[in-house]
Parts: structure tokens; C-alpha cells; sequence
């Protein structure tokens, strides 16, 4: 079954939103496999957001998701992946649609409260650089 990692972002966690947005991927009939709040290291920081190297926000972006406690999540389900990306709505919040978590809560591309990834191999990598395999728990959903 497909996997997906999912964050609520410090400003996510600050502002209550865990519970929130929790429950629209339960709702949604996915299933939570992995998930803790932790502190991310600039180390870790920096592999997960490896990509956006040498881009102009990278170190605001840095200090951001190093500035407070996230909710690291896995979550299964048949085409999470894309799925998830949905429910999340565009990166930018101006452009996310009301219904979908950015649009609902968020109002600049620098604090838009949950990260998702964004393909198979994002999310195969960014599952394994925060969860160890015995941290992810296999139980069948039988509805
Ligand atoms: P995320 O989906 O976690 O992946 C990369 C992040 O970079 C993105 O969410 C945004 O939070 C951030 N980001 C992208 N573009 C910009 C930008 N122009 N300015 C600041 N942050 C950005």
C-alpha cells in the first residue's frame, strides 16, 4: 500500500492545528502508520530540503522548520501521495483553494503549515531520513 510523509510545520503546531489536520486525512480514510513531534536538527533540515539549495528562501526556510517542534507523520492509503497533495492545496497559500489545508489556514509561501511529499521517491526518502522502519506500525483497516 502506498506511503506518504506528511508534516505540520512549526507554525502548524503553534497554532493548534494538529488535531485539525489529523482529522481531515482520518476523515479522508487514510491511515496513520508513523507519528511524532520532535524538533528537526539543521542537519536533518538540511537533507530534507536539499533540493531548494542555493535558492534565495533556503536559509529562512532553514531557521523556519528549526524554529519550534513539527508533527512528523507517515500515512497510507490507496494514491495518498497525490491525494494528500490536494488536501494540501498549492505551496503558495494565495493560490490554494479554500477547502484544502493551506487555503483554510495559511497566508504566505514561508509559513504555510504542512509539508507533504510530492512523488513516490520523495517520499520513500523523506519517510526513511525521519522514521526508522520499527517506528511504523502494519495493522489492517478493515473499513
Ligand atoms: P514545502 O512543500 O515544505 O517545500 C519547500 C518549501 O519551501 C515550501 O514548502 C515553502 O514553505 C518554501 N518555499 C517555497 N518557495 C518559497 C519562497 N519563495 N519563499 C519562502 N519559502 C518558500
Amino acid at each position: 500500500m502506498e506511503k506518504t510523509f506528511l508534516m505540520v510545520k512549526p507554525d502548524g503546531v503553534q497554532r493548534n492545528l494538529i488535531g485539525e489536520i489529523v482529522s481531515r486525512f482520518e476523515r479522508k480514510g487514510f491511515q496513520l502508520v508513523g507519528a511524532k513531534l520532535m524538533h528537526i536538527t539543521p542537519e536533518l533540515a538540511e537533507k530534507h530540503y536539499a533540493e531548494h539549495k542555493g535558492k534565495p528562501f533556503f536559509n529562512e526556510l532553514i531557521s523556519y522548520i528549526t524554529s519550534g517542534p513539527v508533527f512528523a507523520m507517515v500515512w497510507q492509503g490507496e494514491n495518498v501521495i497525490r491525494a494528500a497533495r490536494k488536501m494540501m492545496g498549492a505551496t503558495n497559500p494565495i493560490d490554494a483553494d479554500p477547502g484544502t489545508v493551506r487555503g483554510d489556514f495559511a497566508l504566505t509561501v514561508g509559513k504555510n503549515i504542512i509539508h507533504g511529499s510530492d512523488s513516490a521517491e520523495s517520499a520513500k526518502r523523506e519517510i526513511s531520513l525521519f522514521f526508522q522502519e520499527e517506528e511504523l506500525v502494519s495493522y489492517e483497516k478493515s473499513f
